[in-house]
């Protein structure tokens, strides 16, 4: 079985065929099979996201898709970032940027409580859907450390943890992180679907 991934990320192909090989399914790019697609994320929620690029895909490529949309969300702020984390502040700012202004906008704020959520989607060419969604929850750090990781991960220190996201190995990253949990719940969801086939 072969799925197409709505990314051009290979890390994120690396991921999920980690997980997903274990089924028996292959994972492909959406370059692999002659796509280049970016459909515009105007959902509203995480799920709502990896729908439409699972959905988009799906449609091109005749194959099942599989996409995975995520974000971090800060309790003291409604949740914020959310589905904006990769457009926070504006096309103007990377990832440092990004977090530099998260940091600003929570100067003062002693409730540091937030999470990493993913929801990830794959949709079947005869309409099903199998979905799933995955947490990582942690605290928002005063100051950046550590040089893995992407994104907000130099402000993250996980829950349990004394150090930042970004001073994790990607092997230990992968074990707790939010998008590593969606894939294992999403690996024991796709097993009960072909279970029932
Ligand atoms: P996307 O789901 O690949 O579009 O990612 C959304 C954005 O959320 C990324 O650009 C990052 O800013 C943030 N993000 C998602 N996952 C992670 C992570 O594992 N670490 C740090 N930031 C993340």
């Amino acid at each position: 079985m072969k799925f197409v991934l709505a990314s051009h990320n290979r890390k994120k192909l690396a991921e999920m065929q980690e997980i997903l090989g274990e089924l028996g399914v292959e994972v492909v790019l959406q370059s692999d099979v002659g796509l280049d697609l970016e459909p515009e994320e105007n959902g509203t929620t995480f799920a709502e996201n990896a729908a439409i690029k699972a959905m988009a895909v799906m449609q091109a490529s005749g194959l099942p898709a599989i996409a995975d949309d995520s974000g971090l969300c800060v309790d003291a702020l409604n949740g914020a970032p959310g589905v904006y984390s990769a457009r926070y502040g504006g096309p103007g700012l990377d990832d440092v940027g990004r977090y530099r202004l998260l940091l600003e906008n929570m100067r003062g704020q002693l409730d540091r409580r937030c999470r990493f959520v993913s929801a990830i989607c794959c949709c079947f060419p005869n309409g099903d859907r199998v979905e799933a969604r995955g947490e990582c929850p942690g605290t928002l750090a005063y100051a950046p450390k550590g040089e893995d990781g992407f994104g907000y991960d130099p402000v993250f220190q996980p829950d349990g943890y004394a150090c930042s996201m970004a001073e994790l190995r990607p092997e230990e990253k992968n074990a707790i992180s939010h998008r590593g949990n969606a894939l294992k719940i999403l690996k024991e969801e796709l097993r009960n679907y072909y279970a029932d086939k």
